[in-house]
């Protein structure tokens, strides 16, 4: 087996230019938790992205990103209206839900993708002492199928939560995947469509570790983080390593730079697999770094044998290739090989035996 693989993103190493800032932030004593220069120059980097009412914290992971900042704004009653498959309902071992403590409404949607209107038909029960009263929306961007909320499609979340009175928040592991995408800048997509509260990740984009909790304006929640991030257990005492790769990673591009190339190599990936059309079935559309098609089920088995990915639903038989931002194209056409190789052979034997 080859040694990289399209399983995930975060199966990627730390970029060389960041591997260089954990390095060069290794000299001598700095003030712990986040009173240093090198977490101060990563919150100015955020700021010249987003404008001065940006406010940063940085975090040790993504499931911890999200909860402590929906834990910030929420109370124990509220309910979180997110998508279903949202990272923060399946795959973040109720982690929101016991420190939390509340509710969350994971709604069905198309194309990983919550609508408006799907937020209006949760607003029932307003003020019923039965009923968890509707707290916020969140959903990710990118999404977790690998598709992309445009900048309207964010306005009109933003204008239905604003509408009720709920917290907007965004889940960003793929946040830079997303902005590369749509070829806006940050504030267009953050602070113009009135998202609240967002994690902007790092790890799957190049960093060893750390994602920040951004606010892009100031929100009342800004003051209880500070406590919930502690007694969520996701303050950093060494803080200047989180804010020394952020910098890194903020400097000069490098997070848009390293998720373009992610993107484009999924893009790759997809057009190498156009004209299996007959055999393989690409379900979402490719707009960030992740592929999901559809496989003969009997090519499944072979190919992990000799390729490591996931498969994302095992009735549809839909697996999920992840690219990141040291997929090369060699990588690519190793693996593009691989599929021509098996799946059509798989499926002309599964359709001859039938
Ligand atoms: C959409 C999404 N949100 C959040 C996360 C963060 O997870 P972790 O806690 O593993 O950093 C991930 C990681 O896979 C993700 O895909």
């Amino acid at each position: 087996m080859p040694d990289r693989h399209f399983a995930s993103d975060n199966n990627a190493g730390v970029h060389p230019a960041i591997l260089a800032a954990l390095a060069a932030a290794n000299d001598g004593h700095s003030t712990a938790y986040g009173d240093d220069e090198h977490t101060q120059r990563a919150e100015e980097a955020f700021r010249a992205l987003l404008g001065p009412d940006a406010q940063v914290f940085f975090a040790f992971n993504g499931t911890g990103a999200n909860v402590v900042a929906l834990a910030a704004a929420l109370r124990p009653y509220q309910a979180i209206i997110c998508p279903a498959g949202a990272h923060l309902a399946v795959d973040e071992c109720g982690a929101y839900e016991r420190f939390g403590g509340g509710k969350l409404v994971d709604v069905p949607v198309s194309n990983g993708k919550l609508t408006p209107d799907d937020v209006e038909r949760q607003m029932h029960g307003i003020g019923d002492q039965h009923h968890v009263q509707p707290g916020a929306i969140s959903v990710s961007q990118s999404t977790e199928v690998g598709t992309v909320y445009t900048v309207a499609e964010l306005r009109a979340l933003g204008d239905v939560a604003r509408k009720h009175g709920l917290l907007f928040h965004l889940d960003g592991a793929r946040i830079a995947n997303a902005i590369a995408s749509l070829g806006v800048d940050a504030g267009t997509m953050l602070v113009e469509t009135g998202v609240d509260v967002c994690t902007f990740g790092g790890t799957k984009n190049g960093l060893m570790f750390g994602e920040a909790i951004v606010f892009p304006k100031h929100h009342p929640a800004v003051d209880a983080l500070l406590y919930t991030r502690k007694q969520g257990m996701q303050l950093t005492s060494k803080m200047r390593y989180a804010g020394a790769q952020f910098a890194a990673l903020l400097h000069d591009g490098l997070w848009l730079k390293n998720a373009a190339h992610a993107n484009a190599m999924a893009r790759l990936l997809a057009a190498r697999m156009r004209d299996l059309d007959d055999v393989i079935e690409i379900v979402y559309p490719v707009e960030a770094n992740g592929v999901f098609p559809v496989l003969p089920p009997q090519a499944i088995e072979p190919l992990q044998r000799e390729r490591r990915f996931y498969v994302w639903d095992h009735e549809r038989h839909i697996a999920r290739w992840m690219t990141s931002w040291d997929t090369t194209p060699e990588d690519v056409h190793e693996f593009a090989d691989a599929v021509w190789r098996i799946a059509p052979r798989q499926k002309t034997a599964a359709t001859s035996n039938a």
